[in-house]
C-alpha cells in the first residue's frame, strides 16, 4: 500500500533574514493562516475586493460538493485588472514586458503599449468572427504575441486553449478537436539553439480532420524566406491587425464564465481539458503572486516557464500582470549559446525574482558554478521553483550558488488543476531542503491515508486538499465524470495524485506521483498517451511506459514494446518508433529507452501493471502482486 512506508530525513533548515517577513505583503504566516481559518469567506472577500469588478459579487462562494462557484454574480474581465487598471493609474508607462530573443534582440512593451496591442488583436479576432465563448487554440513560441493573443482572447471573452509549442501534430489535433477551436493562432517558426524550427507544417497536419477550425492566424517571423499564406484558410497576424482600432471594450464576464481550457495529461485515455474561470482564477493568481512572490512595484520578475503550461498562464501572464509587475520573457534555452545565458539576463535586466524548475537547476548544477559566478546576481531577492520535487542537493546548490546563502527559496507545489500555488514556504518561514512547505493561507492541505485520515509525521501518504479554493478547476471540458474523480478517490478530499510525507514541523515533502503520470523535466506526460502513440505504429502490438529516475530530468521515459508477429526487433525499428512518437506527440514525450519484450505483466482483468515493470527495472521489490496474471 502506498501509505505504508516511512521516510527518513533530517530537520536541517535555513531561516531567512527577518526583514523578509517584516517587509512582506503577507506579514506573519501563522497570523494570516488564522485569519483565513476564522472566516474563509471574509478572507477571500478581502482579497477579491482589491480587484476591479464591473458589478460586485453577491456571495463569496457556494460549495455544493464537489462543485464550487466563486464570487457569485460578480462581473469582471481579467484583462481590465491586468491592463486598464494600470494604464488608468500610475503604471501607464511602466515596463510590462521585456522580451529577449536568442540572438539578443529585445522588445519592450510598456503597460500602455501592451494594452493597445491586446486591443488590436482582440479587434482582429472579432473581425474573424470570434465571439464570447468561442475557443481559440494558441500554438506559439515564447514571443510577446503569444501573451498578447492570450490576453486578446480574454478581452473578448473567447476561451483560449494554449498548446505548448513542443507538441507534435497528433497531440495538437486532439487538443484542437477536443476544444472544437474556431481559430488557431500560430507562428511560422520557433528559434531554438540557433536554428529555426518550422511550426506551420505541424498546424497544417493538425487541422486535417479538425472541422471546427475556420481560420489559422500565422505570425510570420522568418524574414529571409517568408512562408506562404494559404489565403483560403490562413491570415497573417500583422495583416489581421493592420487596419483595426487600438480600442476594444472589455467583454463583461461573469465570474464563473470560462477563461481558458488547458490540456494536461491524464493517467488514462485522452488528455484532460482543465477548465478555469474568470473570477476565481483571477483572484487566486493575483493573491498568490502578491503574497507568495511578494512582488513590489520595483521588482523585475522572471518566470522561465513557457506560457503554454499552467505556470506560464498563472505566473508569467495573469498573476504578475494583475499585480502590475515588470515581467521578463525569453525564447532562449538555458544552455545556448552557453550555460551563462540566464545569469547574464539576470545581471543585465537586474532580475529580482527568479522562478524556474528543478530540472533547469540540476542542469546548471551539472554544468558548474563557473557560469553563474561570471555574473552579478546581487539583484536577486527571491528564488522560486516549481514542477517537481526540488531535491535537497538541488536546493542547496540553488541556495548557495545562486542565492549566496541569503536569498529565500520558494519551492511551490501546485498543479494545472489548482490554478495557483497551494503549498510552499512563505517568505520568512524556515526552509527545509526537500520540503515544499505548508499550505498557504487560503488552502487546507494534508497528507492522508486512503480513507482521508491524516497520517503522522514521517509516514508517507496521499497529498490531499480539503476545502475548495477560488482558482480550482471547475470541470474537465466535456468530461465532468473525470472532474468528479478528483473528489471521489479519497473521501471528502480533492486527491492530487501525489505521494507525500510531513516532518514534525508540519512541512510537506512531495515524493512523486502515485498514478500513471510521469514528470519528465517538469512536464507531466501521461503513460496512456505515449503508449497509444507507440501502438499507432504499424509494427507495435502493445506498449507500456514507465518513468525511470534521472539525475537531471527527474524522470526519463522507458518503453516496453511487444511487436506484431511479422516484425522483428532492430535498432532501426527503435529509431523508427522514436521518430513516430516525435512526430505524433512531440519531442517532450519521446522515450529515452525502448525495450522489445514478449509479454507485459498484467492484472487478471488485463490492466498493465506498470508498477511491476518499474520495480523490476530498478531492482526493487514489486510489492503486492496478488492480482498479477501469471
Ligand atoms: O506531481 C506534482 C508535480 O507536478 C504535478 C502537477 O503538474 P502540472 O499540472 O503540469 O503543473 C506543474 C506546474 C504547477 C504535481 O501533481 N509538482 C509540481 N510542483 C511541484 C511538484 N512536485 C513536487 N514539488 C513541487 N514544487
Amino acid at each position: 500500500m502506498a501509505e505504508d512506508f516511512d521516510v527518513k530525513f533530517t530537520d536541517r533548515h535555513y531561516t531567512p533574514d527577518p526583514s523578509y517577513r517584516q517587509n512582506s505583503w503577507l506579514g506573519d504566516y501563522q497570523k494570516a493562516y488564522e485569519e483565513f481559518t476564522r472566516d474563509p469567506d471574509a478572507f477571500w472577500d478581502r482579497i477579491a475586493s482589491e480587484l476591479h469588478w464591473f458589478t460586485p459579487y453577491t456571495q463569496v462562494k457556494e460549495w455544493n460538493f464537489p462543485y464550487a462557484r466563486w464570487f457569485l454574480n460578480g462581473k469582471t474581465n481579467i484583462t481590465y485588472n491586468c491592463l486598464d487598471r494600470h494604464v488608468l493609474n500610475a503604471r501607464r508607462n511602466k515596463v510590462a514586458l521585456i522580451w529577449r530573443g536568442e540572438d539578443d534582440t529585445e522588445r519592450i512593451y510598456t503597460y500602455r503599449q501592451l494594452f493597445r496591442e491586446v486591443m488590436r488583436v482582440a479587434n482582429g479576432l472579432k473581425n474573424l468572427g470570434v465571439t464570447k465563448g468561442d475557443r481559440v487554440c494558441i500554438y506559439m513560441p515564447m514571443v510577446p504575441e503569444q501573451i498578447i493573443s492570450m490576453l486578446a482572447c480574454a478581452r473578448i471573452g473567447a476561451v483560449h486553449s494554449v498548446v505548448f509549442g513542443g507538441f507534435g501534430a497528433a497531440a495538437l489535433n486532439s487538443r484542437i478537436t477536443g476544444a472544437a477551436a474556431k481559430v488557431v493562432i500560430t507562428a511560422d517558426v520557433t528559434f531554438r539553439r540557433g536554428k529555426s524550427i518550422p511550426l506551420k507544417h505541424i498546424i497544417e497536419e493538425a487541422i486535417i480532420n479538425a472541422p471546427s477550425v475556420e481560420h489559422v492566424v500565422v505570425l510570420r517571423r522568418e524574414t529571409n524566406q517568408p512562408v506562404e499564406i494559404h489565403r483560403e484558410m490562413e491570415v497573417d497576424f500583422y495583416e489581421m491587425i493592420r487596419d483595426v482600432q487600438p480600442e476594444c471594450e472589455p467583454e463583461i464576464m461573469d465570474a464563473e464564465d470560462p477563461l481558458f481550457i488547458l490540456y494536461t495529461s491524464g493517467s488514462t485515455g485522452a488528455p484532460k481539458g482543465i477548465v478555469h474561470t474568470c473570477g476565481g482564477y483571477m483572484v487566486g493568481t493575483y493573491y498568490t503572486t502578491k503574497n507568495v512572490f511578494d512582488i513590489k512595484d520595483n521588482d523585475v520578475y522572471w518566470c522561465t516557464a513557457d506560457p503554454g503550461w499552467i505556470t506560464g498562464h498563472s505566473y508569467v501572464v495573469y498573476g504578475p500582470l494583475a499585480m502590475g509587475a515588470t515581467i521578463v520573457l525569453t525564447e532562449s534555452t538555458p544552455d545556448f549559446p552557453d550555460p551563462g545565458v540566464y545569469w547574464r539576463m539576470v545581471e543585465e535586466f537586474g532580475v529580482t525574482i527568479l522562478y524556474t524548475a528543478p530540472t533547469a537547476i540540476r542542469m546548471f548544477m551539472k554544468l558548474g558554478e563557473q557560469w553563474p559566478n561570471k555574473y552579478n546576481l546581487s539583484t536577486l531577492r527571491i528564488l522560486g521553483s516549481v514542477g517537481e520535487p526540488l531535491n535537497p542537493e538541488a536546493f542547496e546548490w540553488y541556495y548557495h550558488v545562486i542565492g549566496k546563502d541569503k536569498v529565500p527559496i520558494l519551492d511551490t507545489w501546485w498543479q494545472t488543476e489548482t490554478g495557483m500555488h497551494m503549498i510552499t514556504t512563505m517568505l520568512g518561514e524556515p526552509m527545509y531542503p526537500g520540503f515544499a512547505g505548508k499550505a498557504i493561507p487560503g488552502v487546507v492541505a494534508d497528507v492522508v491515508d486512503k480513507d482521508g485520515n491524516p497520517v503522522p509525521p514521517g509516514t508517507g501518504g496521499f497529498l490531499a486538499i480539503r476545502e475548495p479554493w477560488p482558482s480550482m478547476l471547475r470541470t474537465v471540458y466535456n468530461d465532468d465524470e473525470r472532474y468528479r474523480k478528483y473528489w471521489n478517490t479519497i473521501p471528502g478530499c480533492y486527491a492530487v495524485g501525489d505521494l507525500a510525507v510531513k516532518n514534525k514541523a508540519g512541512c510537506i515533502m512531495v515524493l512523486g506521483r502515485s498514478d500513471d503520470l510521469i514528470v519528465v523535466a517538469g512536464h507531466n506526460i501521461g503513460t496512456a498517451e505515449v503508449e497509444s502513440a507507440l501502438v499507432s505504429h504499424k509494427a507495435v502490438a502493445e506498449a507500456a511506459v514507465i518513468g525511470k529516475p534521472d539525475v537531471v530530468k527527474g524522470n526519463i521515459i522507458k518503453a516496453f514494446v511487444i511487436l506484431r508477429v511479422d516484425h522483428t526487433p532492430s535498432d532501426k525499428l527503435k529509431n523508427e518508433l522514436l521518430y513516430h512518437v516525435r512526430i505524433t506527440l512531440g519531442p517532450i514525450a519521446m522515450p529515452s529507452e525502448i525495450e522489445f519484450v514478449a509479454s507485459l505483466p498484467k492484472t487478471r482483468s488485463g490492466k498493465i501493471m506498470r508498477r511491476v515493470l518499474k520495480a523490476k527495472e530498478m531492482g526493487m521489490d514489486p510489492g503486492d502482486i496478488s492480482t498479477l496474471d501469471e
